[in-house]
């Protein structure tokens, strides 16, 4: 009675070829993953860098990303010949994230500049393997050369986070902002344990 697609049609629409229940029960948990990366990590990185949002967003992002590579791992597998660059854009979010959120739970010496770096690059990553998969078939953002999709997040995101760093004067001497970090963090009312 109804010409309507079913949900697995839709989500083969969205993939661009048919799918199994698994890749598609694996597509809608990634998909639920990504954009709560999205969202969560942004906040993370426009909350003042304190206890409180900073942090609870941080850590729903960190949890959100496993979720986007361990999903997107298992989709690559099924796809390996269209999907293996994002099996590896994956990796290298997951790994960049795993060492910013390490740096920080594990209170390495100069973990703020560490967990700036991992977070932010993570999520440019992150950014980057959603528009070189998705870009070409969002409106207006399809018109843009496929170049863009792979460097505009880098082109948008790196100066974001050397701003953030200078900000706590900590890039213009790298090897002397690392290991000042944790003088810096006691001297500069940041409640940063
Ligand atoms: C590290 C980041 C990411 C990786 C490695 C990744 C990887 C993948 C993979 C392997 C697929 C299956 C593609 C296919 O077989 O055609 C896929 C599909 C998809 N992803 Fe991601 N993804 C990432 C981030 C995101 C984010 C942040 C979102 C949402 C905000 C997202 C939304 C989607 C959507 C809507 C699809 C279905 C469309 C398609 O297959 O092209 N992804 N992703």
């Amino acid at each position: 009675m109804t010409n309507q697609p079913d949900f697995a049609e839709l989500l083969s629409r969205l993939v661009g070829a048919p799918v199994s229940g698994l890749f598609g029960a694996l597509l809608i948990v990634h998909i639920v993953g990504g954009l709560t990366c999205v969202v969560t990590g942004a906040i993370a990185f426009l909350s003042r860098k304190a206890r409180g949002r900073h942090p609870s967003f941080g850590e729903v992002y960190y949890w959100g990303l496993g979720v986007v590579f361990v999903t997107a791992t298992g989709m690559a597998a099924m796809r390996w010949s269209e999907d293996a660059y994002l099996f590896v854009l994956g990796t290298i979010a997951f790994a960049v994230g795993s060492f910013g959120y390490l740096a920080r739970k594990c209170r390495w010496p100069g973990r703020f500049t560490l967990h700036a770096i991992g977070m932010s690059v993570s999520y440019i990553v992150l950014m980057t393997a959603f528009y070189v998969d998705n870009g070409p078939n969002l409106p207006l953002w399809n018109r843009l050369p496929s170049v863009f999709f792979w460097i505009g997040p880098t082109i948008i995101g790196l100066p974001l986070l050397i701003r953030a760093l200078r900000r706590r004067n900590r890039l213009r001497l790298p090897v002397r902002g690392l290991a000042r970090d944790d003088h810096v963090a006691s001297h500069s009312g940041h409640v940063w344990p």
